[in-house]
């Protein structure tokens, strides 16, 4: 069975552009493959944030993913920092991963234009990243379509290190897409995403759901309520598409085309649609609230566990990169 890695990191809360573009997706594969889910919080740190809130946003993450469905009992579900192996190989990484090319990151560049000074964790989160998938040999990436270019880099990656240490020793990760690809913001321009504000959470209540929708950008053309829309340049419309019935998508298109429906007709019935879909995850994340110990646990046995296949591949990397080996 082919092993799936797969990370999030616990910079925010679950908002429905990581659940549609990923999380639904790992839920789904746990029944067919060996799957490994990481809470990043070494990545996380690579973006000004507060010690003081690090905790409870991973102990939330953890509790979020396992409220969407994550099975501990099917999968490893462990955090990133309780496995000091990741750090290792990602050093180790930095001698064969191309500088060139991580300049030339999509994400590094747009993360850089938004501080001052740049940390060198920055330029190299894609390296830390590619140690992640590589330290368990997985080779299947469930990932949004932000991260294609971090994989071709970790298959870059793995390829050179191969090439310098030991030949087909780590398999090239692929990405494995949901029809979610890329799911934008509320303001209809960016991507749907943490750092922009521009998000809905998972575990929201139907209240702030219908609070954010209700602004939510439409078709800039449609002006008044008797304009026909056109829902294919409607953010609102694909949204309907991950929460509504096929036959109710069909119709929201057809009332928009029509004028038949305002935008806020439209949005009330995709508010209706998402707090339903989303009301099972709240429920069972409220459950677990309380129960903070058992996610705890839940975490501990998870890293148990990724440290056994960790400590196992780091000393094959020891061993052919030709370190001393440690004791007498
Ligand atoms: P992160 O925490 O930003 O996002 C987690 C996952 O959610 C996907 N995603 C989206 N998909 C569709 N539409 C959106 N608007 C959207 N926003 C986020 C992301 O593609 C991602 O799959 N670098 C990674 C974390 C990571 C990782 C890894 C992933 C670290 N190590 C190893 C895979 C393998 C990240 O920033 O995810």
């Amino acid at each position: 069975m082919s092993r799936v890695f797969s990370g999030i990191q616990p910079s925010g809360e679950l908002h429905i552009g990581n659940y549609l573009g990923a999380v639904k997706n790992w839920v789904t594969l746990q029944s067919e493959f060996e799957c490994i889910f990481c809470i990043v919080d070494l990545h996380a740190i690579t973006q000004p944030y507060e010690p003081a809130e690090l905790e409870a946003r991973t102990l939330e993450m953890a509790t979020s993913l396992l409220a969407a469905g994550i099975d501990p009992e099917r999968s490893t579900l462990f955090v990133q920092s309780h496995v000091p192996e990741h750090a290792e190989l990602a050093w180790v990484f930095n001698i064969v991963a191309p500088l060139g090319e991580l300049e030339r990151m999509t994400q590094f560049k747009e993360k850089a234009a938004r501080q001052e000074s740049v940390p060198a964790g920055l330029l190299n989160y894609p390296v830390l990243q590619a140690a992640d998938i590589l330290l368990y040999r997985a080779e299947r990436v469930p990932v949004g379509e932000d991260q294609l270019q971090h994989l071709e880099l970790a298959r870059e990656i793995a390829r050179r290190w191969n090439a310098r240490f030991g030949r087909d020793f780590f398999p090239e990760p692929q990405a494995m897409l949901s029809p979610a690809t890329r799911i934008m913001g509320l303001d209809g321009a960016a991507k749907m995403s943490k750092s922009l504000g521009n998000t809905i959470g998972v575990l929201e209540s139907p209240e702030a759901i219908w609070e954010k929708l209700r602004p939510a950008m439409t078709d800039p053309a449609r002006k008044t309520r008797r304009d026909p829309g056109n829902p294919d340049i409607c953010n609102i419309y694909r949204l309907h598409q991950f929460f509504s019935a096929p036959a109710e998508v069909t119709m929201v298109a057809e009332q928009c085309r029509s004028a038949g429906w305002g935008c806020l007709d439209c949005k009330r019935v995709l508010a209706d649609n998402m707090i339903a879909a989303l009301a099972p995850v709240r429920e069972r994340a409220a459950a677990l609230a309380a129960r903070p110990a058992y996610v705890r646990e839940v975490l501990a046995a998870g890293a148990a566990r990724a440290r056994r296949i960790a400590g196992a591949v780091m000393g094959e990397v020891r061993q052919r990169m030709g370190f001393l080996p440690a004791g007498v």
